[in-house]
């Protein structure tokens, strides 16, 4: 499949890495354009390339892993996503190390907000409860494999997210809606940094 990612710190460089490594194609974008990721996409092979965030964007599954603050940037109202999946890997931090700080949403969830702004995405959230280096971390036993969380509205979005975390060898647990599931995911929800193991049961 053909993957874009927008954010090329922690979560996209890991990302492009493992889906690469499962034989899909990545296009990779930050603020500060292509030439800046021209060491990184080096490093990364040959099915990762590097992109402007609109060339990312125009990819069948898309996934957001820019800091939460700088969310409105990337998903401005022009954008016509035509039912592609976006791929929301957010927390909301308003500030990182050393001093975390969340943002105060009122009640409101990070995933439904992004879903607002990109009204024409089929929006799943994924890949956020547990840090990256968590989420590839060995396992404690030979045929398991680290549960990774998603949540969605749109029935076929969950089903294509969930083959891509079945592919980078992490066990998708589907839990329902953005409103219900994604609140459970997202910071302070009780799933957040919540690590499990399931044993695999893939086809490979
Ligand atoms: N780190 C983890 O373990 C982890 C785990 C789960 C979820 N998350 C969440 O995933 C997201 C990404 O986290 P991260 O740790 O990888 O890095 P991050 O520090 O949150 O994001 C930095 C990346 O976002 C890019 N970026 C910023 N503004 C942008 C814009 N307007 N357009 C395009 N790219 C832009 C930066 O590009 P430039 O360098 O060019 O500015 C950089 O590549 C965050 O929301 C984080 O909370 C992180």
């Amino acid at each position: 499949m053909n993957i874009g990612i927008l954010g090329a710190a922690t979560v996209g460089q890991v990302l492009a890495r493992h889906l690469a490594a499962a034989g899909h194609n990545v296009m990779i974008a930050n603020s500060r354009g292509p030439e800046s990721l021209r060491d990184l996409v080096e490093q990364l092979g040959s099915r990762v390339t590097a992109g402007h965030v609109p060339e990312a964007l125009d990819n069948p599954a898309v996934i957001l892993g820019v800091p939460w603050t700088r969310v409105q940037d990337v998903l401005t109202p022009e954008i016509d996503w035509g039912g592609r999946v976006l791929i929301d890997a957010t927390n909301i931090f308003t500030s990182y190390a050393p001093h975390f700080e969340i943002d105060d949403l009122g009640g409101d969830s990070g995933s439904e907000i992004v879903a607002r702004q990109a009204p024409s995405a089929r929006v799943v959230k994924a890949f956020n409860t547990l840090p990256i280096e968590k989420m590839f971390a060995p396992v404690p036993a030979d045929g398991l494999r680290h549960v990774l969380f998603v949540a969605g509205d749109d029935a076929d979005a969950i089903a294509v997210v969930e083959r891509l975390v079945t592919d980078i060898r992490l066990a998708p647990v589907s839990i329902g809606a953005l409103a219900s599931g994604g609140r459970l995911m997202q910071l302070g929800g009780a799933l957040n940094n919540l690590e499990l193991f399931r044993a695999n049961t893939a086809q490979e």
